[in-house]
C-alpha cells in the first residue's frame, strides 16, 4: 500500500516526492541502477536491519551507522561520515539514503548536500517527529560547541519514504516528543483536523498507526505550503520556529537532558504565556496546556534552569536590536514579534516562573 501524498517543487530544478507506505521495501524503487550509501540509526538497525537492507538490495555501496545523540550530531561525526563516503567511492551519480530520526536525517542530509557538492538524497524517517516535521523542508544541520544546529545547509531530499508501521518500536517518550511538533503545526495552521489530531494520542496499536499516518499527511501538507513559498526562511518560514527559540536554548542549557520534542513543547507553552502577557486571551494558554497534558508532554521545567540567556543570544534569529519570537495569540494566529533584549529577558523570566 504505497501512496504519493505530496510532490513539492523547489526554485532549483529539484522536486521532493513524499510517499506513505506500509513497509520499507519500495524506498529504493526510484533509484534505478544508482548505488546507495546508507546512513542509519544504530537502534533502528538493531530492530529493523533486515527490512532496511532488503529495501536497499544489491545497490548497497557502504554503511555508516550512528547513535542518535545530540552530542554526536557534530562536525566530528560529519567528518567521519565524509571519510566513509570517500572510502566507499561514492560518486555524483550515487544516492545517500538516511534512515532514522531527526538526528540521523540532519547529519545524513548535511553529508549528501556537501559530498561532491550534492548527491541525490532519500530520507526514511523512523520517529514520529521526523515523519511529521524533520523529513521535509531541506534543513540540514550539526551542533557546534553544544549549541543547536549552528552549521547547516538547505538541501531538500529527492524522495521521502514514510512508513508509519516502523513507529511501533519507538519508545513511548520519543513518540510523545513527536506530538509536540504536531501541536505546533495545529496552532500555526489553525486547522480543525490538526486540532482534533493534537487532542490526544491513541494507545499503541492499529488506531495509533492510523493516527500517525493522518498526522504526517496533515502536518507535511501544511509545512510544504510554507517551505515551497519561502524555502530559505526569508519571510513566512520563520513561523515554523514557534516554540523553538526557547526550546533550543532549554535543550542546550539542560545539556540535552530534555529531548527536542519536550523542549519545544515547553517552548510553545512559555510562548503562549508571553503572548498572554502581551494581550492574547488567557483561555488560549489554558487550551495549549490541556493539549500538552492530553499528549503526555511536560508542562513544568524539570529543574531550575541557569545560563539560558547565553543560549538565547546564540539563536540564529538574534540580532543586536533583539530577537524575533513567534508568539501564538490563538489557533491560526501566530505573530512574529521583535523583542528587545530587555523585553525578552522580562517576558521569558515571567513565563519560566509560571512553569517552574
Ligand atoms: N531538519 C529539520 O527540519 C528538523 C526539524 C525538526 C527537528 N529536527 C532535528 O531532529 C532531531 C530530533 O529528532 P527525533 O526527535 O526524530 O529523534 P532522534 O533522532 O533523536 O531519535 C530519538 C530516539 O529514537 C530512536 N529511534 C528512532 N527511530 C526508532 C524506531 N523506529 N524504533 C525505535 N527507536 C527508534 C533513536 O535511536 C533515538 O534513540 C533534533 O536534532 C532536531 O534538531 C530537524
Amino acid at each position: 500500500m504505497e501512496r504519493e501524498i505530496l510532490r513539492l517543487g523547489w526554485r532549483t530544478d529539484k522536486e521532493t516526492r513524499v510517499v506513505s507506505a506500509g513497509d520499507l521495501r519500495g524506498f529504493c524503487r526510484d533509484c534505478g541502477s544508482r548505488r546507495v550509501f546508507l546512513v542509519a540509526d544504530a537502534r533502528v538497525m538493531s530492530l529493523h536491519s533486515q527490512a532496511v537492507l532488503r529495501g536497499v538490495g544489491d545497490r548497497l555501496l557502504g554503511t555508516f551507522v550512528m547513535e542518535a545523540s545530540e552530542k554526536l550530531k557534530t562536525p566530528r561525526t560529519l567528518q567521519a561520515l565524509w571519510s566513509e563516503l570517500h572510502r566507499a567511492g561514492v560518486s555524483r551519480n550515487d544516492i545517500v539514503l538516511a534512515v532514522g530520526g531527526g538526528i540521523v536525517l540532519d547529519v545524513g542530509a548535511f553529508a549528501a548536500s556537501t559530498w561532491m557538492r550534492g548527491v541525490r538524497l532519500v530520507l526514511a524517517p523512523t520517529t514520529l517527529l521526523a515523519q511529521v516535521d524533520a523529513c521535509l523542508g531541506g534543513k540540514t544541520a550539526v551542533n557546534v560547541g553544544g549549541v543547536r544546529n549552528q552549521a547547516g545547509t538547505f538541501y531538500p531530499a529527492d524522495l521521502v519514504w514514510i512508513c508509519a508501521e516502523i513507529l511501533t518500536t519507538l519508545p513511548e517518550r520519543e513518540y510523545r516528543c513527536g506530538c509536540g511538533e504536531i501541536l505546533k503545526t495545529a496552532i500555526l495552521s489553525g486547522s480543525a483536523e490538526l486540532q482534533e489530531i493534537a487532542g490526544g494520542l491513541p494507545l499503541p496499536g492499529r488506531e495509533r498507526t492510523e493516527w500517525s499516518r493522518r498526522a504526517a499527511s496533515a502536518c507535511l501538507a501544511f509545512k510544504a505550503g510554507i517551505v515551497e513559498a519561502d524555502p530559505e526562511e526569508k519571510s513566512d518560514r520563520i513561523l515554523l520556529n514557534l516554540g523553538h527559540t526557547l526550546g533550543h536554548a532549554l535543550e542546550s542549557a539542560t545539556g540535552f537532558g530534555l529531548n527536542h520534542g519536550e523542549a519545544v513543547s515547553l517552548g510553545i507553552l512559555a510562548s503562549s504565556i508571553m503572548a498572554r502577557r502581551l494581550g492574547a486571551p488567557a483561555g488560549f494558554t489554558e487550551e495549549v496546556l490541556s493539549c500538552l497534558c492530553g499528549l503526555g508532554l511536560p508542562v513544568r521545567l524539570p529543574r531550575r534552569i541557569t545560563g539560558l540567556s547565553r543560549f538565547l543570544r546564540r539563536d540564529k534569529k538574534a540580532r543586536p536590536e533583539g530577537t524575533t519570537w513567534i508568539l501564538p495569540f490563538g489557533w491560526g494566529d501566530c505573530r512574529p514579534t521583535l523583542l528587545s533584549p530587555d523585553a525578552e529577558g522580562e517576558l521569558v523570566a515571567g513565563a519560566l516562573e509560571e512553569i517552574s
